[in-house]
């Protein structure tokens, strides 16, 4: 075992991943624990420049118990989402060596050896810009990584799911899909990728960063108060996501803009519509959020054909998909016209970004 060579050694290694977009909406869960979804989804996977999370994850004989910090923070890993990625992890770890620092790590030595995270993210945590996606895929693909985990991505989703279900989708970029799977020990809810980064490369996303503050109500007590109280969610996610999920996925297929457009802010709009359907009601858009959507509303009607669809999370950010590199310029003029971003304005800052791949900088 490497702890032989004495405590003086330190494996590490280091990830980026982007975070994801959802254009067809996960909200609610048929099991918490496991979390399953009661819906599949759709998402398309951000440029790393913008908004992402770097992990680097060591391990050493020298450590003495599981650590990790967010933003130079120090946070708790006792949390069951944290336990169950460890967990995951370490039952499927395999043999490392490194010849040139002498260290031999056996499949054994992965129950008892401990490990530190250290992780940042370059935008703001928990305001609705999918930080958790990021920041549990990014955990999962560099401990994976670490610990020599030979599953392929898609398993590597199943066990980033248990993170956070949103993070399965960052395992992948381009255009990803989360099956709901139908086993209940989840093993068959995976991220798929639909088409890879460059199959669609035309499209510009901006990101109307309305509010950095952390949200009031987290995705996951949300919409579990959702599929506790909202009558609406049923036939959401019975009637509507799957009919819409086919769609969306042609769409993507034949790069069909218009009904990419179409879907994703229908998507969008009754994402927010069951959340205003929950008791009590929860609302993550703001009026500079609505704004938004009226002005691009505007715009794709007076241009006869969908120019750019607008996507909100659970905040009050603006995700915008434009069609080509034209539309996003006379876009962002009109933003900044209308939405001029100062200090102490309703929105603060503008992110522009491609779809991207995940990057190991390992
Ligand atoms: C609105 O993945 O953050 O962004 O699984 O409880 O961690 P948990 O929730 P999370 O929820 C994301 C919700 C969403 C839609 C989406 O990304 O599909």
């Amino acid at each position: 075992m490497a702890a032989e060579s004495g405590k003086s050694w330190v494996l590490a290694v280091t990830a980026q991943t982007p975070t994801n977009i959802a254009v067809i909406k996960y909200w609610g869960k048929r099991d918490e624990e496991l979390i399953l979804p009661i819906n599949d989804s759709i998402s398309v996977t951000l440029d790393p420049d913008h908004l992402c999370t770097t992990t680097s994850v060591a391990v050493s004989p020298a450590f003495t118990h599981d650590r990790m910090w967010l933003n130079g923070k120090e946070v708790s890993l006792s949390g069951g989402r944290y336990q169950n990625c460890l967990r995951e992890l370490r039952s499927r770890a395999s043999d490392v060596e490194d010849e040139q620092k002498g260290i031999k790590i056996t499949k054994k030595d992965w129950e008892k050896l401990h490990v530190h995270i250290v992780s940042y993210n370059n935008f703001p945590t928990a305001a609705g810009l999918a930080s958790s996606a990021a920041g549990l895929a990014c955990l999962v693909f560099s401990l994976a990584k670490l610990m020599n985990v030979k599953d392929d991505h898609s398993r590597l989703s199943a066990i980033a799911r248990q993170g956070s279900g949103s993070a399965c989708r960052s395992l992948y970029g381009g255009f990803v899909k989360w099956i709901m799977g139908k086993e209940e020990n989840g093993s068959d809810s995976i991220a798929v990728q639909l088409a890879d980064e460059k199959h669609w490369d035309d499209l510009v996303i901006i990101i109307a960063v309305v509010s950095s503050r952390q949200k009031e109500t987290s995705s996951t007590s949300g919409m579990r108060e959702t599929v506790e109280t909202s009558m609406l969610i049923e036939h959401r996610a019975k009637e509507v996501v799957p009919k819409r999920i086919v769609k969306m996925e042609e769409a993507i297929k034949n790069r069909d803009f218009p009904a990419f457009a179409r879907l994703t802010c229908a998507d969008s709009n009754q994402f927010h519509a069951v959340c205003l359907d929950t008791s009590p009601p929860i609302f993550y858009m703001n009026d500079t959020s609505h704004r938004i959507i009226s002005c691009v509303e505007k715009w794709n009607r007076s241009e006869g054909t969908p120019q750019v669809a607008y996507t909100f999370d659970a905040g009050p950010n603006a995700v915008l998909i434009s069609h080509n590199r034209k539309a996003a310029a006379l876009l962002l003029q009109r933003l900044l016209f209308y939405f001029p971003p100062q200090a102490d304005a309703d929105l603060n800052s503008y992110v522009i970004g491609d779809k991207t791949i995940l990057q190991d900088a390992g």
